[in-house]
């Protein structure tokens, strides 16, 4: 069987391409890690607001520069709508709904999850610099989707924070890091 010149160089072009995408592939998920989300927990959607830590939507501190912001999403608002961190700290977000599919984008972050019922969704992220974000739902949930905002303002690092807990650290973090919390938390 005779192959023509082209079609040849036409099938090598299709291989190394192929191989090239499988070789990206193996580079993402073993050298940089990118995975697809894992199932963070899970949550009875009828009973989120009575399980912990949904049961205090709000911000708590986990460590020294380690925070948790506890989120729900429902049609149509996010509880609690306006949210303060400290800026270089490391911020995850923990969040679910009560009713149906939300989004959760914070805007010009890579912070973009979907929430879903009976899912516990959670991101972690480090916010540079202070400043003001706008927490927007970008998955349609009815008539007033386009309502569904709130508002994740990142105040210079060292600046207290309302903590739903009154900002207890755990008590192994604490005694770890005292001096270090003492910058975050005066
Ligand atoms: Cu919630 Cu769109």
């Amino acid at each position: 069987m005779k192959v023509h010149t082209y079609e040849k160089a036409f099938l090598a072009v299709g291989a190394v391409v192929l191989v090239a995408c499988a070789l990206a592939l193996v580079y993402a998920t073993v050298v940089h890690g990118i995975h697809l989300p894992d199932v963070s927990g899970r949550v009875d959607p009828a009973n989120v607001a009575a399980t912990p830590p949904f049961d205090q939507p709000g911000v708590y501190q986990r460590g020294p520069d380690e925070y948790e912001a506890v989120v729900i999403g429902r049609a149509w608002s996010f509880q609690p709508t306006e949210i303060r961190v400290p800026a270089g700290a490391k911020i995850t977000f923990t969040a679910t709904t009560t009713d149906v599919i939300h989004g959760f984008n914070i805007e010009g972050t890579r912070l973009n999850m979907m929430l879903i019922p009976g899912q516990v969704s959670k991101n972690t992220y480090t916010f540079a610099e202070p400043g003001e974000y706008l927490l927007i739902c970008h998955e349609y949930c009815g008539l007033a989707h386009h309502l569904m905002h709130g508002r994740i303002i990142v105040v210079p690092a060292g600046t207290d924070v309302p903590l739903v807990n009154g900002g207890a650290v755990a008590a192994d973090a604490a005694e770890s890091a005292a001096g270090d919390a003492a910058h975050v938390n005066h």
